[in-house]
């Protein structure tokens, strides 16, 4: 009987279908959407379908050991929460629920600039995410927020480069969904199917982007906070930009949003510490190859000098198996988190990341992996090493 009233979620499409149901449909776009005409999501998703893994037999898969070393810690599993901005608007508090989900996993959270929670909060009530940087043309931003990640214990940074300016979003402009908020009378209708999203937001108040100002009263202007929602970025922040970077963070510093080989040469040759291969989830360059695509050949590029980690497009724990069998150290997951913080809180993401977790242990078992030394080996097609 609650089987029939409740139908099991059994994958992250079904999370996505509940989360749909359970907020705003400007909400649901700006977190499921895609930049222009969306292409490059659908390639990101193509792509890994036609990834298969070619499964060995006869081989002893009694204990799955899914465990991955990064920067000197034993990750749990090969992937960890992708930074997503304006997590406060899909659930009040949404940065610290997704923080506490992924801690009791032992996950890696990836906090955003453009968080509505401050860092030092998610340190204290979770534990200390890696901080996502977005440099703005104040750089003084940046820099405040850098000194703070260090006194909150951050362990790594991780500088996103693919966004010089804002993808097009077209479901977010026919939606009025900018700063200062203009919704159309469609989005108002909508929100009136919403009362429990509208009475939360009536308790807590618009989320802000608190994670701005040095200090926890510092007042964020509605200017900074709509500069980073359009993404008005820092557009002279080069290779050279890295050596200002250098200087205010110590510890590992990952670029995210690359995608050609030469720039994972640039990188190395910069003494970068890790590389995420990514095209933001299809939200930046409609044009940009899908990002598994794009894996093998920064791997070969990087040849074991850092490891390299995978964003865009990933479901599934076979997703996740797919990419670490093309050179992954890991993935980053973005929209399914964000789909079960919509769907039910931090029992939702809880239960995307266990979700995860299992399918990846299934698919290891199922291709005789034992461990992620043996899914790396195995074959794929299309291969994993261009010919
Ligand atoms: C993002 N992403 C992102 N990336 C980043 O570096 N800083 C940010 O603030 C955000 N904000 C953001 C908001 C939302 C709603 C989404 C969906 C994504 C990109 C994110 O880190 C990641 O690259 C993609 O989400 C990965 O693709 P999937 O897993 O969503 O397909």
């Amino acid at each position: 009987m609650t089987q029939l009233l409740a139908p099991a979620l059994l994958n992250v499409e079904d999370y996505r279908r509940q989360a749909k149901r359970r907020v705003p449909g400007f909400v649901f776009d700006y977190v499921d959407g895609a930049a222009d005409a969306e292409h490059c999501a659908r390639r990101n998703r193509d792509a890994l379908d036609r990834v298969d893994l070619q499964p060995r037999v006869l081989r002893d898969t009694s204990v799955v050991d899914t465990t991955v070393e990064v920067f000197g810690r034993r990750w749990p599993q090969p992937f960890a929460v992708a930074p997503t901005g304006f997590n406060g608007l899909v659930r009040p508090g949404g940065d610290v629920l997704i923080a506490r989900a992924a801690q009791q996993q032992g996950i890696t959270f990836v906090q955003s600039t453009a968080s509505n929670a401050r860092l030092e909060q998610v340190a204290e009530e979770a534990a200390p995410p890696w901080l996502q940087l977005y440099v703005m043309s104040d750089r003084s931003i940046a820099e405040q927020l850098l000194r703070r990640a260090q006194r909150a214990g951050c362990e790594a940074l991780v500088l996103t480069v693919d966004v010089p300016i804002s993808g097009h979003r077209e479901r977010d402009i026919r939606n009025g969904f900018a700063l200062p908020f203009r919704p159309t009378l469609r989005t108002l209708a909508n929100l009136m199917g919403h009362p429990r999203w509208l009475a939360q937001v009536a308790r807590h108040g618009m989320p802000q982007f608190v994670n701005l100002s040095e200090s926890h009263t510092g007042a964020v202007t509605t200017q900074a906070q709509a500069a980073l929602l359009s993404r008005a970025m820092d557009r002279s922040l080069v290779w050279d930009s890295l050596d200002w970077l250098r200087r205010l963070w110590p510890g590992p510093l990952l670029i995210k949003g690359l995608l050609h080989p030469d720039d994972a040469f640039e990188a190395v040759r910069r003494g970068v510490d890790g590389l995420i291969v990514s095209n933001h989830g299809g939200r930046q360059l409609d044009a940009a190859p899908a990002a598994v695509q794009a894996l093998p050949a920064v791997v070969q590029a990087v040849n074991g000098r850092m490891p390299v980690f995978m964003d865009s497009g990933i479901r599934s724990g076979t997703d996740v198996a797919r990419a670490v069998a093309l050179g992954a150290r890991a993935v980053f997951v973005g929209r399914p988190v964000l789909y079960g913080l919509a769907a039910d809180g931090e029992a939702g993401v809880a239960a995307v990341l266990t979700l995860l977790a299992e399918q990846l242990a299934r698919t290891m078992a199922l291709t005789g992996a034992a461990d992620i030394g043996a899914l790396s080996a195995l074959k794929t097609h299309p291969p994993s090493q261009p010919a």
